[in-house]
């Protein structure tokens, strides 16, 4: 960490949001998107990656090739094969490290709602996927500036087989 608190590294948001900004119901996706999937493996793979406790319980266990820094504020919270941390400050310190370990460029922050709300501002760039569908929800990604960031990708995909939406790719870097 920087003496101001900062991460040394990059901080990417990569986040799923369909219109209205829905991330999740019931705390669990509520699309079928096998393209957006394969994009989160490649988004992550390599690197730690920060996340709420609901949000490590809605998939149940670390994925591969990635280190996971879960965030609770319960003391007696132990999952196999994870990293704990007791706020935000102290994942983004612990992934800072792993990144190190690494040899990752940046850490990943992977939701849900209330970690994005409180990393948002310190986001350097977000990997969002839009997905075109309206679709109930209770959990939201945060409103964002859109005047601190520049869109500087768009990628746009239709719904088939594989991907019950249409949706985007859609990259957001912080303007300097
Ligand atoms: N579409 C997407 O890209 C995407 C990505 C990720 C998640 N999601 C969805 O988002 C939903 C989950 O989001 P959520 O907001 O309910 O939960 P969350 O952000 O995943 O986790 C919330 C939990 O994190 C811990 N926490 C939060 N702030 C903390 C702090 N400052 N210090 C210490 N601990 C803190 C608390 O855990 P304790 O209660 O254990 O203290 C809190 O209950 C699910 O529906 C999931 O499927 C969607």
């Amino acid at each position: 960490m920087s003496k101001e608190g900062r991460p040394d590294l990059p901080v990417t948001i990569v986040v799923a949001y369909a219109r209205g900004g829905v991330i999740g119901g019931d705390n669990r996706l509520l699309w079928r998107l096998r393209t957006d999937l394969k994009r989160f493996r490649s988004l992550t793979v390599g690197k730690p990656m920060v996340m709420g406790r609901k949000t490590f319980q809605s998939i149940g266990k670390p994925l591969p090739g990635r280190e996971t820094v879960v965030v609770t504020r319960d003391p007696a919270f132990f999952a196999e094969g994870v990293h704990v941390a007791r706020n935000v400050d102290e994942a983004l310190g612990k992934a800072s490290k792993l990144a190190a370990a690494m040899g990752a460029g940046e850490i990943v922050v992977a939701g849900g709602a209330e970690i994005y709300a409180q990393t948002l501002a310190m986001a350097d760039a977000i990997r969002a996927t839009e997905v075109h569908a309206d679709i109930a929800g209770d959990a939201f990604f945060p409103p964002v500036d859109r005047a601190a960031f520049a869109e500087t990708a768009r990628e746009e995909h239709p719904a088939g087989p594989d991907d019950e939406h249409a949706f985007a790719f859609v990259d957001y870097v912080r303007r300097a």
